[in-house]
């Protein structure tokens, strides 16, 4: 017989933890979910009367957080009180790349997660199972069990890795029919609370038990391959344009051998978002701290093949307008890392935004969900320039069709659906001739643009 967990503790209420609980808490109106944080005006936002102003934009988690908040789903800066009272603790913090000392640029840092260790070994008074959620070198686990047997309260904690496989824009129904669920861990009773949970809505068949070890080193894997997947065609992008060949065409030819399967071969600017980089960065480091250079290089590839991409989509802007960009005005279109998030985290219009603007490019910028606050701070984190200099050479607008007025050039940076739907005439009317469309995610059509007399250039045409 395993533990019944009557309450449940979520330490971080950031992309994960957030949409995670929440549909834990819908489908399991039995277990009473606390989300902390440290951030209170994160929470504050969570707790805001107008969904519109939850910190996270995914489609569908609204409805979630309006049917399961205040019932049995809570959001609160009183971390050691959820601690305390949980049966079972999930760690969602983040674990950003290193940006100091040893392994800097390449390692996790896991300041946070053993803050959160020490906190729950401080407050803890009875048994908890601990989950690990945030994306973790291998071996974090041991870590973890070691600070909390050597600083507890005597308590017994079990360590359980649950990697979360939801990608943004559609997380919720990536947690509602996941295509399989993880969890690794060593004591029984632990894993089989944890299960309980999952199996009140998904099937026992994809609920996968492994050790911790394969767990954590499950999720860097997965993420590494759906990161070269993308980092292949976007190679090959890059020949189609020097040969004639269409890129989506090529995708399509061998998506269709069921042995290598049509998702994930869309070639586009770059890929962005807080994990496939630092999941793979983590990756080279473990490999190369066990001497496995090869294995370090190869993986590496995938990420010099991202930051080649986005050089060279950059490149073609400038190149193409006639080898300078300095003074002219580029109105970029998205923001976000992919559409259906707000999220911008590594997204590849922070850094075409910065080729762009060494060369003096001034930039306007449309996004339908990012705010400009969080596009200004994408861009300061650089330090490539002041950001009194980022915020007189970047203007963040409400229309696109304000960031397109006057323009030489429109860059696609997002493959948001509502670009689509633009009245492109009106557009190409208020921009400067000849008008440029440099498509990075090859949304529109071609011969549309090309009808209304647009240059048009999309990736890997
Ligand atoms: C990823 C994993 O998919 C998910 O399982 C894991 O839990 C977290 O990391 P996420 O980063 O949210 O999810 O989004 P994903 O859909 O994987 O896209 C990542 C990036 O790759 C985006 O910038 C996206 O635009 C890009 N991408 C994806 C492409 O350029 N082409 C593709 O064919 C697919
Ligand atoms: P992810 O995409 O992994 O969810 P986020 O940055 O969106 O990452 O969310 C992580 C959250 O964890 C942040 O809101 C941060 O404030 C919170 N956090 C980090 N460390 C702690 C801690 N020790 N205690 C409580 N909350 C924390």
């Amino acid at each position: 017989m395993s533990k019944t967990i009557k309450k449940i503790c979520c330490i971080g209420a950031g992309y994960v933890g957030g949409p995670t609980m929440s549909v834990v808490a819908k489908q399991c109106p039995h277990i009473e979910i606390t989300i902390v944080d440290m951030n209170a005006e994160r929470i504050a936002a969570w707790n805001d009367e107008n969904l519109e102003n939850l910190p996270v934009y995914e489609p569908g988690l609204q409805e979630i957080v309006a049917e399961a908040r205040g019932r049995n789903l809570f959001f609160s800066t009183d971390i050691n009180k959820a601690i305390d009272e949980a049966d079972m603790i999930f760690i969602s913090v983040n674990t950003p790349t290193k940006n100091y000392g040893k392994g800097k640029g390449m390692a996790a840092d896991l300041k946070y997660i053993e803050l959160c260790a020490r906190q729950i070994a401080s407050v803890a008074k009875d048994d908890k199972i601990l989950v690990e959620k945030s994306t973790l070198p291998v071996r974090t686990a041991a870590a973890l069990k070691s600070i909390l047997d050597n600083t507890g309260n005597g308590v017994n904690f079990h360590i359980l890795s649950n990697p979360e496989f939801l990608a943004e824009g559609t997380a919720i129904q990536d947690l509602i029919n996941p295509d399989r669920v993880l969890i690794g861990g060593e004591n029984e009773e632990a894993i089989a609370a944890l299960v309980n949970i999952y199996a009140h809505w998904v099937d026992q068949s994809k609920i996968l038990t492994t050790n911790l070890w394969s767990s954590e080193l499950s999720k860097l894997t997965a993420n590494a391959f759906l990161a070269q997947r993308v980092s292949s065609i976007n190679s090959i992008s890059a020949l189609c344009e020097k040969t004639g060949a269409n890129v989506d065409e090529v995708s399509k030819a061998i998506g269709m051998d069921t042995r290598i399967g049509a998702k994930f071969l869309k070639a586009s600017v770059g890929f962005g978002g807080s994990c496939f980089q630092k999941d793979i960065l983590n990756l080279v480091y473990i490999a190369r701290s066990y001497g496995l250079t090869e294995v370090a290089e190869y993986w590496d590839q995938v990420i010099l093949m991202n930051d080649y991409q986005k050089q060279r989509f950059a490149d073609n802007i400038i190149q193409t307008l006639y080898n300078t960009v300095s003074g002219k005005k580029i109105a970029f279109l998205g923001w976000a890392f992919k559409k259906d998030t707000n999220d911008t985290r590594e997204s590849a219009a922070i850094y075409v935004a910065d080729y762009l603007l060494n060369e003096q490019a001034e930039i306007t910028v449309y996004d339908p969900k990012v705010s400009a606050e969080r596009i200004y701070a994408d861009l300061d984190y650089l330090n490539t320039r002041s950001s009194e200099e980022n915020r007189l050479l970047v203007k963040v607008v409400n229309t696109p069709y304000e960031a397109c007025d006057d323009a030489h050039a429109v860059a696609i940076l997002t493959e948001w659906d509502e670009f689509k739907s633009y009245d492109w005439k009106k557009i190409k009317d208020q921009m400067k001739k000849p008008a440029f469309v440099f498509d990075g995610r090859k949304l529109l059509n071609r011969k549309q643009l090309e009808d209304l007399d647009f240059k048009y250039y999309a990736i890997g045409e």
